[in-house]
């Protein structure tokens, strides 16, 4: 007899993706050009002066355990950061640095979820979102948006699903999946809502330096200031400066959470590391030139990867307001066969593209939206003509 894993994992997903890239990977060894529309990472590299941050850090001795909530130096930068870019002063005890943004929503779900708690999670929606609520035994409630809101949860289906069970309701703006992103107003009904009632409101803000045509983030500590007292900010460096590899993310919440956060991760994976530390505050309080030039490589490319995803037959995609994600509706492509194999959901249809195409994508089941795919446009422009291209060709041997 096996020895007996944790009953947790009954209730936890393994990540969509990781059966695609091993598929993927396959390809590649075999010498085919796999377009990667999967990605959840700038393809650019990490500017220049933050890496050599890095390596002054490093021979200056930053080589050391910092405190567990991170570097003075980082969570001032975090704090001088948000106030400039994002138009409110948060103080360095709010402040814990994390190793990525996704350890930084896990400290939070440590801390604040437990059995018999719901958590509201608007779809579609990023996929660790319920599945860490899970983890903890809690209950995701996830509240449905719809396309020609801009996937923008409405204030009355916020209130539907409120109860007195509801620990925190969960937001990403601008959003993974669908680059959706909320309005100042929109924001300002949602948090009218939440005033009338007790629970934590956490927005994950990841992609707020990446929005477009002149569409402005918001954030909900200056749209809602008296939610201050009960609002978490997730933030990190990984999408706007290409750091995914370094790994840095944090929480911006009110100090006896932040104090819990600090107990939980001094007890898991104790301080971010001290160097990549070094690197995020060269990057908060550095030049943004180079941020700007990706962002407006970004807005290019958006505006391509849409318009072709446009021009496929069966495909319908929304211009979406930030992130680097198009969200497309493939439904009509759905129920078709190819040959005597069906395609009956979105994963069969992201699979049979990966295999006639060579072309990566995420199905919207995983987000909680079916018959959907998700295409980065964080790729070369001549891999989105030629990738959407040789869907196109795919999709019309459907039948
Ligand atoms: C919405 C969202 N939040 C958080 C994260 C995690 O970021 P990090 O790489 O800093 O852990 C991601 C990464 O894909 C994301 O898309």
């Amino acid at each position: 007899m096996p020895l007996h894993l944790s009953r947790r994992l009954d209730a936890v997903a393994p990540s969509a993706t990781l059966a695609m890239n091993t598929r993927a990977l396959k390809l590649r060894e075999q010498g085919h050009k796999v377009y990667a529309f999967a990605v959840g990472e700038p393809d650019y590299p990490t500017p220049a002066f933050i890496t050599e941050a890095a390596y002054e850090a490093a021979k200056r001795g930053a080589t050391k355990y910092t405190p567990v909530s991170g570097t003075p130096a980082m969570r001032k930068a975090v704090c001088e950061a948000t106030a400039r870019y994002r138009g409110w002063a948060p103080t360095p005890e709010m402040v814990t640095v994390s190793v990525g943004a996704k350890a930084a929503l896990f400290h939070l779900a440590m801390a604040l979820y437990e059995p018999g708690d719901e958590v509201v999670i608007p779809a579609p929606y990023w996929v660790s979102y319920p599945e860490q609520v899970r983890m903890m035994g809690a209950t995701p409630v996830i509240a449905e948006t719809r396309e020609e809101d801009g996937w923008q949860l409405r204030p009355e289906t916020l209130e539907a699903v409120l109860t007195p069970q509801t620990k925190a309701v969960l937001m990403c703006t601008p959003s993974n999946p669908t680059g959706g992103a909320y309005t100042e107003e929109r924001l300002k009904e949602l948090a009218e809502v939440l005033g009338r009632h007790d629970c934590w409101v956490i927005v994950d803000e990841i992609y707020g330096d990446l929005t477009y045509d002149g569409f402005q983030h918001r954030s909900m500590a200056v749209v809602a200031p008296d939610l201050r007292d009960r609002l978490v900010v997730v933030d990190g460096v990984s999408k706007s400066f290409a750091m995914t590899g370094w790994r840095i993310g944090w929480t911006v919440a009110p100090p006896r959470l932040a104090r819990a956060l600090d107990t939980i991760q001094g007890q898991s994976t104790s301080n971010a590391a001290a160097i990549c530390q070094a690197a995020a505050v060269a990057a908060l309080l550095g030049s943004r030139d180079e941020l700007e030039a990706m962002r407006q490589a970004f807005a290019r490319r958006r505006r391509r990867m849409v318009e072709g995803l446009n021009r496929l037959p069966g495909v319908r995609c929304r211009m979406p307001e930030g992130a680097f994600y198009a969200f497309a509706d493939f439904r009509q492509n759905i129920g078709k066969r190819a040959g005597d194999q069906a395609i009956e959901n979105d994963d069969q249809l992201a699979m049979y593209l990966l295999d006639h195409a060579h072309a990566v994508t995420v199905g919207g089941g995983a987000f909680g939206a079916p018959g959907y795919l998700r295409l980065s446009y964080a790729v070369s422009d001549d891999d989105i003509d030629q990738g959407l291209a040789a869907i196109g060709e795919a999709l019309k041997r459907l039948t």
